[in-house]
């Protein structure tokens, strides 16, 4: 028990609270915008976007999803053998994964190469969903639509790889009315039609992520793949603010110690930080090896009972230091909330010059996520 404690570090304060019944209010609210037949294939590479992606596809499971998006075949061999039934599509492709893996656990992998195309059609011992993905502009992975015929010519003729789904990617999709999102939108629309000239009962079609599904773009029957949206976060500052998002994580700590910092002394690694008047400065255990960027050193700020408190001096690997001289109330032991419900991630991103998909994919390891709700 003491070992089991130790291992999953609960004897630090600090954790990432994941809130189900938040996670649950959002993806309902990402069905309410599909239209027609179109269903959910909610993201959760990246750990879920560092919120646990076992218990997240537990959870979505329990919700009726009956598919789910990761980037690689390690993260969905996570999910299915945690107990993840459903279909698992791999963004990434079958890399370098031996066919008997991807069959044995009924994994989906997108196709964006010839090469792994007929890497697997050569190897495989018996019928693999696959889903192809086209490059419809964003310049990155996937098939251009004028070599597609092709693909879909040797998909016709396989009998092991069975064509599951279509999809393409949007580059601009916080910008829902821009020339390269509309653009973007023909072309799908096209490849649509080339497909189906194939494929009359035709496979499932998948174009849009969080931005795109909030800004309303779905198609008739369209499945979409949002990721940020579920959890809790609008996907640019942007975009309108019309729905009701629930932040889902909660990056929180307890203040472990408290110091008088005289007038003129400097304070952590470098001295960049000079105290200008007499301070009470809040020692944080947490830092950059948990994903509190170091880049938020003399930028960022914490939320502690009602007040935002700045961090002071360089963040370290495992400590950060925040100036609470105006904070009466400030005490050891006190809740720190790093970003979540009070502070949201999307500006904690801005103050450390980044997004809030890397914010929330980078919280460490060794951070324990306690479910909630
Ligand atoms: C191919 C693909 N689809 C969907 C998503 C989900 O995007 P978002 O988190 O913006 O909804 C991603 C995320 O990076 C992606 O790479």
């Amino acid at each position: 028990m003491v070992q089991a404690q130790a291992q999953s570090n609960f004897f630090r304060p600090t954790q990432a609270r994941i809130d189900l019944r938040a996670l649950k209010s959002n993806v309902s609210l990402a069905q309410s915008l599909l239209k027609g037949s179109g269903q959910l294939i909610p993201i959760v590479k990246a750990n879920a976007y560092g919120h646990g992606s076992l218990e997240i596809a537990l959870l979505l499971k329990e919700m009726g999803i009956a598919s789910l998006g990761v980037a690689t075949v390690e993260e969905a061999l996570i999910l299915r053998q945690g107990g993840f039934d459903g279909r698992i599509l791999i963004l990434g492709g079958p890399m370098e994964a031996p066919v008997e893996v991807l069959q044995d656990f009924a994994l989906e992998p997108c196709l964006f190469e010839m090469a792994s195309l007929e890497g697997l059609e050569k190897n495989l011992k018996k019928p693999l969903g696959v889903s192809i993905k086209v490059d419809t502009g964003m310049g990155r992975l996937g098939f251009w639509p004028e070599d597609l015929d092709l693909v879909l010519k040797k998909l016709k003729a396989s009998s092991v790889l069975k064509l599951k789904s279509v999809f393409s990617h949007l580059a601009s999709a916080e910008n829902p009315k821009s020339e390269a999102v509309l653009k973007q939108r023909e072309v799908f629309e096209k490849v649509r039609k080339q497909v189906q000239k194939f494929f009359p009962s035709s496979p499932c079609f998948h174009l849009v992520n969080s931005a795109a599904l909030m800004a309303g773009q779905m198609q008739d029957a369209d499945w979409a793949r949002p990721g940020l949206m579920l959890y809790g976060v609008a996907p640019e500052r942007t975009l309108p603010r019309t729905q009701a998002l629930e932040p889902v994580m909660s990056f929180t700590t307890k203040i472990f110690s408290l110091k008088k910092i005289p007038r003129g002394q400097a304070v952590s690694y470098g001295g960049t930080w000079v105290a200008l008047r007499d301070s009470r400065v809040a020692i944080l255990p947490v830092g950059y090896a948990d994903g509190y960027r170091r880049h938020l050193s003399n930028q960022g700020e914490v939320w502690i009972d009602g007040k935002l408190c700045p961090v002071v001096g360089r963040v370290c690997m495992d400590l950060t230091l925040v100036d609470v001289t105006d904070l009466k109330s400030a005490h050891l032991g006190q809740e720190v909330e790093l970003w979540g419900k009070n502070l949201p991630v999307e500006k904690v991103a801005e103050q450390a010059g980044t997004i809030a998909y890397e914010l929330l994919c980078g919280v460490g390891l060794r951070v324990p996520r306690v479910y909630t709700n």
